[in-house]
């Protein structure tokens, strides 16, 4: 069947015959991510901890699209797991052309407030859960000359209080994408990032709001789900066929005036949990 299209700037089907893999792709941004993409022919597996929220993501994104996406629950942090989730999608739909590495964790915490399981479990879910899904799924994106795309985060670009977990596990995915860039470029395989700003309604957002002041904005708006769908869409498409090794920032320009009303309040008197 094919899959429904939406408001698009995008033809319909540049992805017919493609399979999508993504983490984190039952619930917000990677979920918009993960229908984009089928909406324009792609047939997509999504992946995260709770097949609950899967297979109710799934359901709901088959009946709004008409267009085939499963699921298959896996801990990114677990290689047994991401690599159970590979097997399962090359069984079901044959080849992995694109790659989403969304799942994330993220909360605020201040220094004394982090402890070293906290700070550990968040490299663990970013960093290692990027590294490990990639890595069980390369020789497949290889084999089919296929693209990978890594959700990461403006955090550190300039030392956001309470995100030295979230930040320094957002810089070394950045530099994942720069390193798999020149080693699968030869492949004929793409790498790229999106670094999202606030994004309206996501858990991020519900999580990390406090620290923002959207009229700092430049462009005076919050992002939505559909700009990082567009996005995506570009990257992964043939417009973007020379393209490797970029992080696309998408958020107004959010973090070139990063007004923060907590601080430094915030640090000077940090709250030990939030
Ligand atoms: C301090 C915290 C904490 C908090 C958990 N911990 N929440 N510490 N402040 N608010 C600590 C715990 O006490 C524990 O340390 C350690 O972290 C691990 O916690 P668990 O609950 O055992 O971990 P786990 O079950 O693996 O859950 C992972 C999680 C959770 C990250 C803690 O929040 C989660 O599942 N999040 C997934 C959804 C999510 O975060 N989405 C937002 C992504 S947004 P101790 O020492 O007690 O054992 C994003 C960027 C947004 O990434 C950018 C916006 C601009
Ligand atoms: P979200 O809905 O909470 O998405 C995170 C997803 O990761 C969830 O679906 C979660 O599902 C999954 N996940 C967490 N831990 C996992 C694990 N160990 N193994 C497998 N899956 C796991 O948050 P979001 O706000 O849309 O964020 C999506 C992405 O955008 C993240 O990479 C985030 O860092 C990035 N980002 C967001 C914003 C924003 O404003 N929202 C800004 C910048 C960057 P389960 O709980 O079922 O595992």
């Amino acid at each position: 069947m094919t899959a429904v299209s939406s408001n698009t700037i995008f033809k319909d089907n540049i992805f017919a015959g493609k399979v999508l893999l993504c983490s984190g792709g039952g619930s917000g941004i990677c979920r918009g991510l993960t229908e984009a993409m089928v909406r324009h022919g792609a047939k997509a597996v999504i992946i995260s901890r709770s097949k609950d929220k899967l297979e109710k993501a799934a359901d709901e994104m088959r009946k709004a699209t008409g267009g085939v996406v499963l699921c298959a629950a896996a801990d990114v942090r677990k290689p047994d797991q991401v690599e159970a989730a590979v097997k399962f999608t090359i069984e079901k739909l044959g080849r992995i052309d694109y790659l989403i590495n969304g799942a994330a964790g993220n909360f605020l915490a201040p220094f004394q407030g982090l402890s070293y399981n906290a700070f550990r479990t968040v490299i663990e879910i970013d960093l290692l859960g990027t590294f490990n899904l990639t890595k069980a799924a390369s020789e497949h994106i290889k084999a089919s000359k296929g693209s990978i795309l890594n959700i990461s985060a403006t955090l550190y670009y300039t030392g956001l209080p309470y995100q030295q977990h979230a930040g320094s596990a957002k810089a070394a995915i950045d530099a994942l994408t720069k390193h798999w860039a020149v080693e699968l470029g030869p492949f004929g395989v793409r790498v790229n990032g999106i670094a999202p700003g606030p994004i309206a309604d996501t858990e991020g957002m519900d999580r990390l709001g406090a620290l923002l002041e959207v009229e700092s904005i430049p462009l005076q708006r919050l992002g939505s789900v559909k700009d990082i769908e567009n996005a995506t869409v570009f990257l992964f498409s043939d417009a973007a066929s020379l393209i490797t090794g970029v992080t696309l920032v998408v958020d107004g320009g959010q973090w070139l005036n990063p007004r923060n009303p907590a601080y430094p309040a915030m640090v000077l008197n940090p709250i030990s949990k939030i």
